[in-house]
């Protein structure tokens, strides 16, 4: 199987576990990434079974559109039962590394919402120890070389990802090199630095349940 059959896997495995809880007024969360496109897509077929959706990002927020499904603010939905989204990375307690396409803050307010947070991904994904996918941390621009000096006393190598503005208006700075031995210990201190709008570690609020495309199927894996 290629990597997108994989991903197309287990986009199908979460359509499966939502499909039974539908409902006309629900609103599900929606992420970022070609993992979560390939859910966007199937999700289409099911657009009659439920509201709309809250997008963590504008191209997840127009792919949703050109489907017909309804996009909405997260100010206007006081609940959300599910939020599906891919990782760049996972370890076995479902705490990942996310923002590889930049999203991360919008992913994580949606996810800090949601009940329950299905991560769908492939088994290049999974890991013993978070940290060989450089973590992005979003900055507000003009802290980018204070926040970069500060991730440097944290033992990292932090890199300016040319030519990003996040959707929010401000820079990424991917940290290469950091052995992420405690991800809600790691989340919390770069959180701590000024500047910094939020790091895609996802430990304090990882996901609930990972669908994990293989060779030998889809594997679900819980904490
Ligand atoms: C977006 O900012 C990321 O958090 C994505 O969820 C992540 O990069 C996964 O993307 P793929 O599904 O394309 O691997």
């Amino acid at each position: 199987m290629t990597q997108d059959e994989l991903k197309q896997a287990t986009a199908r495995a979460a359509i499966e576990l939502i499909k039974p809880h539908l409902e006309d007024d629900m609103i599900l969360g929606i992420g970022t990434g070609s993992t979560a496109n390939f859910f966007i897509d199937m999700l289409a077929e099911l657009k009659d079974d439920f509201d709309g959706a809250v997008a963590s990002s504008e191209a997840s927020a127009e792919r949703l559109k050109s489907h017909g499904i309804p996009v909405y603010d997260l100010n206007s939905v006081s609940n959300m039962r599910f939020y599906v989204d891919g990782a760049d990375e996972s370890n076995d307690q479902l705490h990942l590394i996310k923002g590889g396409g930049a999203a991360l803050t919008r992913e994580k307010i949606v996810a800090a919402v949601a009940e329950e947070f299905i991560c769908i991904a492939d088994e290049s994904k999974l890991v013993g120890v978070l940290g060989k996918f450089p973590l992005p941390v979003e900055v507000i621009p003009m802290a980018r070389s204070h926040v970069g000096r500060e991730i440097v006393k944290l033992g990292g190598d932090p890199a300016y990802r040319e030519g990003v503005v996040t959707d929010n208006g401000n820079i990424i700075l991917d940290v290469w090199n950091m052995e992420i031995i405690d991800p809600k210990a790691t989340e919390a201190a770069i959180n701590q630095i000024t500047g910094v709008v939020t790091n895609g570690l996802f430990a304090a609020r990882p996901a609930d349940v990972l669908f994990l495309g293989t060779k030998d199927g889809v594997k679900t894996i819980k904490p």
